[in-house]
């Protein structure tokens, strides 16, 4: 159990690395290596869009040559994009380091939250998928640390090169555990399934537990192999909706952008320093990720996901509202250095609780609702396309975030996220079942058998 833990801590490391590095290592970058504004903006975001073709590819493969060696594969790329970054002599080479790594990242975004779900135990099952949350929270902690000691000097070399080792550490680490057993028994490998349950649940748990999945993937054998089809399927679609609206969802209330934005707010709060800035950045946005993303581990498997998700996204809408009209009153005061202050602490301070509402709802639970909620024949493909749709809307916020704030100003923009916290708390009051203490098992029959007994349980 600790071990698919670990691997499953290892590939959010690394996934989180990766969003935190980029914002330390541009600036120096740019002067290193001479890039323009386009070479910057396409080394910064071309990631995104390996890892969006990455999470597509992920899904199918992992179906076919199974969870484990697409989790090897995810860390062997991660690897060799970091290496490619080390040694690149110019954008080009940079860029293609970029795409590499970034395949690694959307492979193992969506083989680490699949396996994890796969191999935990139903009552630990939503802690183990926010392990993955936590896991990504604390990389991008390790990548702000990074940048913040490493900046100064032109060392973004090795701020790149940092990150080969939770990319050998994931491709070791999944060489070592064993397979998914609900994926052996889909490819009719018996043995090693059993072989699997044993190691993960022990010999007793393991026997009732193998009678119960080969009944579950029996019954799914007499409707034949799962195609992208059916992934579409009428009687998927309302899963394939909640996954996909969720994964959209969680980006377009705008936690990258805030992420991102995080520098240019301290500074307006008075952090003058370029220094200052880094470690505010540093622990009231990286450290309060981390520490509020524990609250969703220690509560998703007792409270549930939709409580997590609807009182964190009241939170995301109050602290975006107050970021929006902290701002129009710094834009209306800019002439007083005392109300500018006040107004950028006031700024802070709901940056600080926005961070942590989304830590400890919208970021874990929605990865964890995502793993849960499709039926075993379709869940790997059905997790890629959730996942490639959250890329997307990375790529998108992180590409017109800025465009966005100069066409309508600071103010609106945070207006607009606060909306669209409105818009997903109804979307998950009115679609999101509560899936805690239910077997895969359970929640896939529930689906198929007809969505209302779900909503039943979310209590609409
Ligand atoms: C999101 C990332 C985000 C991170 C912040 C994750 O759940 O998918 O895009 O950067 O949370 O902690």
């Amino acid at each position: 159990m600790l071990g698919v833990g670990g691997v499953t801590f290892l590939a959010g490391l690394l996934f989180g690395y990766d969003q935190g590095v980029i914002s330390g290592a541009l600036p120096l970058l740019q002067a290193d290596l001479d890039l323009s504004t386009l070479e910057s903006e396409i080394v910064t975001s071309w990631v995104t869009l390996g890892a969006l073709f990455g999470a597509l590819v992920a899904g199918g493969m992992a179906d076919r040559i199974g969870r484990r060696w697409s989790a090897i594969i995810a860390g062997i790329l991660f690897a060799a994009g970091a290496v490619i970054e080390t040694v690149a002599p110019g954008a080009g080479v940079l860029t293609l380091g970029r795409v590499v790594t970034g395949l690694g990242v959307g492979f193992a975004s969506v083989v680490a939250p699949l396996y994890a779900a796969e191999m935990a135990p139903k009552r630990l099952r939503g802690r183990f998928v926010s392990t993955y949350q936590f896991a990504i929270t604390v990389g991008i902690f390790f990548a702000y640390l990074a940048d913040d000691a490493l900046t100064g000097s032109d060392r973004w070399r090795l701020m790149f090169a940092l990150a080969v080792i939770p990319g050998v550490a994931l491709a070791v680490g999944f060489a070592i555990m064993p397979e998914s057993a609900r994926w052996l028994l889909k490819v009719g490998r018996r043995d090693k399934a059993r072989e699997s349950l044993v190691k993960v649940d022990g010999p007793e748990a393991a026997d009732e537990e193998l009678a119960t999945l080969e009944a579950n993937i029996e019954a799914e054998a007499t409707e034949g192999e799962a195609t992208w089809g059916e992934v579409f399927s009428p009687g998927l679609r309302r899963a394939l909706w909640v996954g996909v609206g969720l994964a959209a969802f969680q980006q377009i209330t705008g936690i990258n952008a805030i992420i991102y934005y995080a520098n240019e707010i301290f500074a307006e709060a008075g952090f003058t320093t370029a220094q200052a800035q880094a470690k505010a950045t540093l622990y009231a946005v990286g450290l309060v990720n981390v520490l509020a993303t524990l609250i969703a581990l220690a509560w998703v498997d007792r409270f549930g996901r939709r409580p997590l998700l609807l009182a964190g996204l009241v939170g995301m809408t109050v602290s975006l509202a107050a970021v929006g009209v902290s701002f129009a009153t710094l834009s209306t005061t800019a002439e007083s250095e005392t109300s500018t202050t006040v107004g950028g602490l006031i700024t802070v301070i709901a940056l600080v609780v926005f961070i942590a509402s989304f830590a400890f709802s919208m970021g874990p639970v929605v990865w964890t609702l995502i793993a849960e909620i499709y039926p075993n024949r379709v869940r790997g493909r059905a997790i890629s396309v959730a996942t490639a749709v959250n890329w997307l809307c990375a790529f998108l916020v992180a590409q017109f975030f800025l465009t966005l704030v100069d066409a309508i100003g600071e103010s609106t923009t945070f207006f607009l996220f606060a909306a669209l916290c409105v818009v997903t708390y109804v979307f998950v009051w009115r679609l999101v079942p509560e899936t805690k203490g239910h077997s895969l098992e359970e929640i896939q029959t529930r689906w198929v058998r007809g969505g209302d007994r779900m909503l039943d349980d979310a209590g609409v």
